[in-house]
């Protein structure tokens, strides 16, 4: 929908080399995103908090080159390394852009990128570095051609692009919570890209706190790529795709009013059925570990002594998510520190909380 032809430098203009970096966070879906056709288009809506302290920094620097020999020329630097693998899949990324972008081939790229998460720490990183480096294109493209001065259209192509490389990363690019996927609930909402949740979302979210324990490193036996494309042979696909629907029309009245118990639910709920999902597939796989099983049976029993409203989430991968209202932040620690701390690995969990979105830098 973006292929522009037009968007190529004048070679009689020559332009100053330039550098711009966005920070942008990584997000956690309450209604999940699983399962998808053509190029990272989802088969059912989803919803995400966009967090705060899990990010990627991306800055982008250009320069023109004089001769282009058609090819994207780009290096990139991971933590002040260069990294050749990064650089293989963002060159692939950015080939996809061609018709999008085609004045990339008129200029020599730099990326240097860097999480403010451990990389080891089994936290997923393509939410947070695919909508930063989306970000960085679209100042790119503003600042060249003065063609997305809209801040409106300037999120919408960064969140569309965001999505060709990773679907869950065009959910990042809003304040607090966004919505992905065609819905009947939400005016507006889209395939291509991410709508804007936070502003109408109720005040107790806003505040929201998501620690990521971390039960296991190890890289995932099956990525979510695989993952994805296993739910088409999948007997329960189509009813859990209704299911998303169904539960994404709740937990959007639920956000708004402030409906903590039915968030809570849908949130757990959603997180199961992601794991009974993989546990259907064929072949069947089973990416929770026993540490896992522990804190959910753990946080289900603290709910019910205690009364606190404090829910569980998980990706694609065995680390929990656990969710809370601020107001209950020290009480909700001394429960971690006291029972979860035994179960993670290393004793890490990445403190992380509702925010306010990417930022340039
Ligand atoms: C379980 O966005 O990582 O986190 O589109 O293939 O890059 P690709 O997959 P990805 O899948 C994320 C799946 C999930 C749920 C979610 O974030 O909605």
């Amino acid at each position: 929908m973006y292929e522009n032809p037009k968007l190529l430098l004048d070679p009689s203009k020559p332009i100053e080399p330039g550098q711009f970096t966005w920070r942008s966070p990584s997000n956690l879906a309450i209604v999940k995103y699983w399962g998808k056709y053509d190029v990272q288009l989802p088969k059912n809506p989803s919803l995400s908090l966009t967090l705060a302290a899990s990010c990627t920094d991306t800055m982008l620097e250009f320069t023109q080159i004089e001769n282009t020999s058609g090819q994207i020329q780009l290096d990139f630097f991971f933590h002040q390394e260069e990294n050749e693998a990064f650089r293989a899949r963002t060159l692939r990324f950015l080939e996809q852009l061609r018709p999008i972008f085609p004045f990339l081939q008129q200029l020599h790229l730099s990326i240097h990128s860097g999480n403010s998460f451990p990389h080891s720490a089994g936290i997923a990183s393509s939410a947070s570095s695919m909508s930063a480096l989306a970000l960085c294109l679209c100042s790119l493209e503003d600042a060249l051609f003065g063609t997305l001065s809209d801040p409106k259209a300037f999120d919408q192509k960064a969140s569309y692009l965001a999505r060709l490389g990773s679907g869950s990363a065009c959910r990042s690019i809003f304040s607090h919570a966004a919505i992905w996927g065609l819905t009947n609930a939400v005016p507006g909402s889209s395939d291509e890209y991410a709508v804007p949740f936070g502003d109408e979302l109720h005040d107790q979210f806003k505040n929201f706190h998501d620690d990521i324990l971390i039960v296991s490193s190890d890289e995932k036996a099956v990525s979510s790529s695989v993952g994805h494309a296993l739910m088409d042979g999948n007997p329960f696909a189509e009813p859990r795709y209704a299911q998303a629907r169904a539960r994404l029309t709740t937990l959007i009245d639920a956000m708004k009013s402030g409906d903590l118990e039915t968030f809570g639910k849908i949130a757990e709920d959603e997180a199961l059925a992601l794991h009974a999902l993989m546990m259907c597939s064929n072949p069947s796989y089973m990416l929770m570990k026993p540490g896992t099983l522990a804190i959910i049976e753990k946080v289900r029993q603290y709910r019910a002594d205690s009364g606190n409203p404090v829910y569980f989430s998980l990706d694609a991968g065995p680390n929990i998510h656990l969710l809370y209202p601020g107001d209950i932040i020290h009480e909700v620690r001394a429960f971690i520190d006291d029972q979860l701390l035994e179960h993670c690995e290393n004793q890490y969990v990445q403190q992380d909380w509702v925010g306010e979105g990417p930022e340039e830098m």
